[in-house]
């Protein structure tokens, strides 16, 4: 498996979400460490300051879009000769974040067409197109390492947002089956499950009401810290939980007996 023992000096990351939260510490930290970064993000405003602030290179993208990840790739190895890492982090809820409700009952007569299009999209396709664009091209470099966004609403069923725990039990399953043949051209591909990080994805207020019920929120800064675990580890098809107060760690599902092929990402 492709090593980054040494750092990661001279490699090239592509970070999808990364003009705010989780998605931007990550930038940050991988810049500190010496890599040349790419912000990919639908919001070109923030993410052109936000790049700027940091010393990285920013360049817009839709991660639903198959076109524009062709382009946006085909530009970072076009500029910085290659691809080591592409963290694959970009995500929405299914609805928009306003504050008015603190974790209402989930109302599914509420989604339209185009909500869950877009998360879908977002989420899902953001992360299939996503490592479709990226494998050959790190596979290129003789390998490297692809960390996705899922969340632990990837292994609970988080109630108050019933589509958006589809979507990263989705990406949760991609990650997991994804292991063994990307393993083939030395690429590994994981996956961060944090818990509730106080970023733009919450509604206004809601980080200080889950705070006084006694939810732990966490800081992005230490989801990125089990990003760059991650990278690190050089294993693959890992969910790395991130939780509150306490190092990430590696949740397994149980094995799945008298099927008669293996339920794991060891398969
Ligand atoms: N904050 C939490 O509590 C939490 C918990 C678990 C998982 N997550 C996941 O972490 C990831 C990052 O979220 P965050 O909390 O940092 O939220 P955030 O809102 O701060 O950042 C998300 C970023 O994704 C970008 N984005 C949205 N749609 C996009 C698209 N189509 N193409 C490209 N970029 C797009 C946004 O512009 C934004 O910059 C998401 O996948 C989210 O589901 C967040």
């Amino acid at each position: 498996m492709s090593d980054f023992a040494d750092g990661f000096a001279g490699k090239v990351a592509l970070v999808t979400g990364g003009a705010s939260g989780i998605g931007l510490a990550t930038a940050k930290k991988l810049r500190g460490a010496g890599a040349t970064v790419v912000v990919a993000d639908v919001d070109e405003a923030r993410g052109k300051s936000e790049s700027e602030a940091i010393g990285a290179e920013f360049a817009r993208l839709d991660v639903s879009d198959s076109a524009q990840w062709k382009e946006v790739v085909s530009g970072v190895v076009q500029r910085h000769g290659g691809l080591d890492i592409a963290f694959l982090n970009a995500g929405v809820t299914t609805f928009p974040a306003t504050g008015e409700e603190f974790m209402s009952m989930f109302d599914i007569s509420e989604v339209t067409d185009a909500a869950y299009r877009r998360i879908v999209g977002v989420n899902v396709d953001g992360v299939v197109l996503g490592t479709r664009a990226v494998a050959s091209v790190i596979a290129a470099q003789g390998g490297g390492a692809i960390v996705a966004t899922a969340s632990a609403a990837g292994v609970i069923a988080f109630a108050p947002d019933a589509v958006y725990t589809m979507t990263k039990h989705a990406v949760v399953g991609f990650v997991r089956a994804m292991g063994p043949s990307l393993a083939e051209q030395n690429i590994t591909i994981n996956a961060v499950l944090p818990g509730a990080v106080d970023t733009n994805i919450l509604a206004p207020g809601f980080a200080e009401q889950a705070r006084d019920m006694g939810v732990a929120m966490i800081d992005a800064s230490e989801i990125a810290d089990g990003v760059i675990n991650a990278i690190r580890q050089g294993t693959t098809s890992q969910l790395w939980l991130c939780l509150a107060n306490q190092a990430p760690f590696a949740y397994e599902f149980a094995p799945v007996e008298g099927l008669g092929i293996t339920s794991g990402p060891e398969a």
